[in-house]
């Protein structure tokens, strides 16, 4: 797809990946959407000049209903080129102790709501023929680590959900990817959701896991190299089915294909300094 034409929906544009992703299309000249769940508290020096905020909160099963709705209003969404689907949130806690809800929360964060986002704007794309769908998933799908099951297992939904969308609509010049980011210092930690009962068995081991990992984050590369991949992704004519960037991907993923099955799931846990 050529840059400089192209409308672009980024949800969770407000920082991190994302809002990476609304800099560098808008600095391409393309039309770019990004969403937040409270755009109107953006402070001025936070947006970045050109691109317009809309909100979304994909928390609340209307959400993505409801921004359709404004995008129909405004005439846009038949012309959604692009869609960015990486807000998201990170969740962490003991498998046994994850209250249902917060469970039943992440998936719509992180599974149901970019997944009724991409019905809504696919009618628009293939009526046009022309289309990509980017769903921002973790390499922790590839690579489920401990205290972490749930947000593991709504990035690996969300991937099966695009590599099974993408067989339906590549006949139609719709591409659908998987961008799988390994550490990025985004200060995504700050934000994560923790849950841990008072006096639980887990404690020590969820603390350390949380330690290695906060670690982890913050000597991630940027922002900038998981945006710089995803708009490759976006421009390449035929772009690939899947996509792994920041933590030395993609060595990780040539190593889980040598290595047997227990042993990597034994270094993932050791790099989060749980011996296993
Ligand atoms: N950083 C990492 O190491 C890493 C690694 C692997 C994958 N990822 C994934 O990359 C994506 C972006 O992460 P990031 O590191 O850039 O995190 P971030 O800086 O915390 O950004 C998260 C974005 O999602 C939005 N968001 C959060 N909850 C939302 C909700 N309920 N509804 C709608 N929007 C919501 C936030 O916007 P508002 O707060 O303005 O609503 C924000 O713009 C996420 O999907 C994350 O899981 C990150």
């Amino acid at each position: 797809m050529g840059r400089t034409e192209l409308t672009v929906l980024v949800t969770g544009g407000t920082s991190g990946i994302g809002r990476a992703v609304a800099e560098a299309l808008a600095t391409k000249g393309c039309t770019v959407l990004a969403t937040g769940r409270n755009p109107d508290r953006l402070e001025l020096a936070e947006r970045i000049p050109g691109v317009r905020y809309l909100r979304l909160d994909l928390a609340d099963p209307a959400g993505p209903d409801s921004l359709a709705e404004e995008l129909g209003d405004l005439g846009l969404l038949d012309s959604i080129d692009v869609l960015v689907n990486n807000a998201g949130e990170s969740q962490s806690g003991p498998f046994e102790e994850l209250p249902a809800e917060a469970i039943e929360r992440l998936f719509r964060t992180n599974v149901f709501g970019p997944v009724r986002l991409s019905q809504l704007v696919l009618p628009g794309m293939r009526a046009r023929r022309r289309g990509r769908i980017i769903m921002v998933g973790s390499m922790l799908a590839s690579f489920p680590l401990a205290h972490r099951s749930s947000y593991s297992a709504a990035k690996a939904a969300l991937r099966a959900f695009a590599t099974a969308a993408r067989q339906e609509l590549s006949p139609f010049g719709v591409w659908v990817s998987t961008v799988e980011p390994g550490s990025i210092a985004t200060g995504i930690g700050l934000r994560r959701t923790k849950y841990l009962e008072e006096g639980s068995p887990y404690t020590q081991d969820v603390t350390t896991m949380l330690e290695h990992l906060d670690a982890n984050e913050r000597g991630g590369i940027p922002a900038e190299k998981v945006a710089a991949t995803i708009v490759d992704a976006i421009v390449a004519p035929r772009p690939r089915e899947f996509y792994s960037v920041g933590s030395r991907a993609p060595l990780p993923f040539l190593l889980k294909r040598a290595l047997p099955r227990e042993l990597v799931s034994k270094i993932v846990a050791a790099q989060h300094g749980l011996k296993r």
